[in-house]
């Protein structure tokens, strides 16, 4: 039985600083994402790694022009072919596309008075094309790419005035696209800050005296992005009203390896550690677990009443989430194998297949996802990223063979359409990288997820241009027929 509702959004998405390139043109302003290296061979154990940069890497980056090491600087050149890569969207049918606005591109250091003309002029036309294709944007406020300015100048998010640059920030766009643009998410993956905080916060690590004082500089600095959420959603009420503002989180399903109860508290420690993010965008309060592990460890975060009461009168309309993999916890986690994953390690499952970089592919996983985040929550859900990164082979006629892909696709809607029937309230479904672009933790060109391939190695050679994948074709039906042909 199909269960996918009239009016399901389907469609994909990007994120400003994986596609566009241009990193230095317009006016645009250095983003933490213009210092991130290519990091193609980073073991499982040590994914951190892969997203790590220290005060010697910002200041050898900003020294260099270079874009072939620092591949987001030229992303997959979406700020010159939006309008050749919107019209592919569209062939597809996508009523939705995925969109981020970088934020130096609008205010090139964060902070200044006026924002930047080019950069405003930019995404109008960006987002009136997709509307002349009768493509719904959804745009995401902040996708690791905060301005590098308020990491050097300000302490990133630790600082409280990066509440208000961002607030501005937030105003200018509302009122600019207001007759644009109806649902926007306000930080993606609100709860990356511990696993890569440089890009999440701007907190580099080792400026702390030790890892407990980086960690409560991590709280403050979150504690500054809910506050921020809850601001932007107040504005957007004011200048956009019928808008919608979504929280924005990675779903990280962890199971116990056994029926052990020790291990089934390890595993239910962790999913509510995760739903942490969620629980204070969508009930307004921080949870009594994190109150007392705030008392516990002495952490003394700063905020006042007026912060409290806007994060309980401005809750979001909906909960969105990125979804790839589950996780397994085991009290014998040292003797297990391990696999990895961008954000994450943990021990192997032995009922799952895992893809070409070690992340571990539960379709099921997503339905339990749904149904938990629906049960807790009960408001309206949004898988905004999921996929499966794959080095693809284009073939001599243009094309590639991706039915891996498609296997991957037509198990994770098959199980979307059961959590459906199981009651669940989904919105829309937009694919992570529906043209392939530059990888967020490695930096790679090769690690693909598009229906749309794109001529381009990891060293940034090629045409740039476009093919489109056998996968194109599949989702194609799989819209027209709004799930029926899965
Ligand atoms: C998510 C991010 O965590 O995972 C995206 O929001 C990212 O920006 C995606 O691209 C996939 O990760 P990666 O490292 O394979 O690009």
């Amino acid at each position: 039985m199909n269960t996918f509702p009239e009016g399901f959004l389907w469609g994909g998405a990007i994120a400003a600083n994986q596609a566009e390139g241009a990193w230095n043109v317009d006016g645009k302003g250095m983003s933490v994402a213009d210092v991130a290296r290519f990091k193609p061979s980073i073991s499982v154990e040590d994914y951190k790694s892969q997203w790590h940069v220290s005060l010697e890497d910002i200041a050898i980056a900003k020294e260099t022009d270079d874009v072939v090491y620092y591949p987001k600087r030229r992303g997959i050149d979406f700020f010159h072919r939006y309008k050749e890569d919107i019209a592919l969207f569209a062939e597809m049918g996508f009523k939705v596309l995925r969109v981020s606005i970088a934020w130096t591109r609008i205010f090139p250091n964060g902070n200044e008075a006026e924002p930047n003309q080019k950069g405003m002029d930019y995404y109008r036309d960006l987002l009136e094309t997709l509307r002349a294709h009768n493509i719904e944007p959804l745009v995401t406020l902040s996708h690791y790419e905060m301005p590098l300015y308020l990491v050097e100048n300000y302490d990133g998010w630790v600082s409280r005035e990066v509440v208000g640059f961002f607030t501005k920030f937030s105003e200018t766009v509302f009122r600019e696209y207001k007759d644009l643009v109806t649902y926007w998410l306000s930080f993606n993956e609100i709860d990356s800050v511990f696993r890569h905080p440089f890009t999440t916060v701007g907190v580099i690590e080792e400026k702390y005296a030790d890892k407990k004082a980086a960690e409560e500089a991590i709280y403050q600095a979150l504690h500054h992005q809910f506050v921020a959420s809850a601001q932007a959603t107040k504005l957007l009420r004011e200048i956009i009203p019928g808008a919608q503002m979504g929280a924005m989180l990675t779903k990280t399903m962890t199971y116990a390896e056994t029926c052990d109860p020790d291990e089934v508290l390890m595993a239910q420690k962790a999913n509510r550690d995760n739903h942490f993010y969620a629980d204070v965008q969508i009930f307004g309060e921080y949870p009594k677990h994190v109150l007392n592990y705030f008392e516990e460890n002495g952490f003394q975060i700063a905020w006042t009443d007026e912060d409290l009461q806007l994060l309980k009168d401005y809750t979001v309309d909906f909960l969105s989430f990125s979804y790839y993999m589950s996780m397994v916890v085991s009290k014998n986690a040292a003797q297990r194998e391990k696999v990895g994953g961008n954000l994450m390690t943990g021990v192997k499952n032995p009922y799952l297949n895992t893809s070409e970089w070690g992340w571990q592919v539960d379709p099921v996983g997503l339905r339990i996802s749904l149904i938990d985040l629906y049960d807790t929550y009960r408001i309206p859900l949004f898988v905004v990223e999921n996929g499966i990164g794959s080095t693809d082979m284009l073939t001599a006629d243009g094309t590639v063979e991706d039915d891996y892909r498609i296997a991957y696709f037509r198990d994770h809607f098959e199980q979307m359409n059961l959590a459906i029937k199981d009651g669940v309230e989904l919105m829309g479904y937009t694919s992570w990288g529906c043209i392939d672009i530059v990888s967020a933790s490695t930096s790679q060109m090769t690690k693909r997820y598009g229906f749309i391939y794109v001529d381009a190695d990891d060293l940034g050679n090629g045409t740039y241009n476009r093919f489109k994948k056998k996968s194109f074709h599949w989702y194609k039906d799989v819209i027209e027929t709004n799930g029926a042909s899965l």
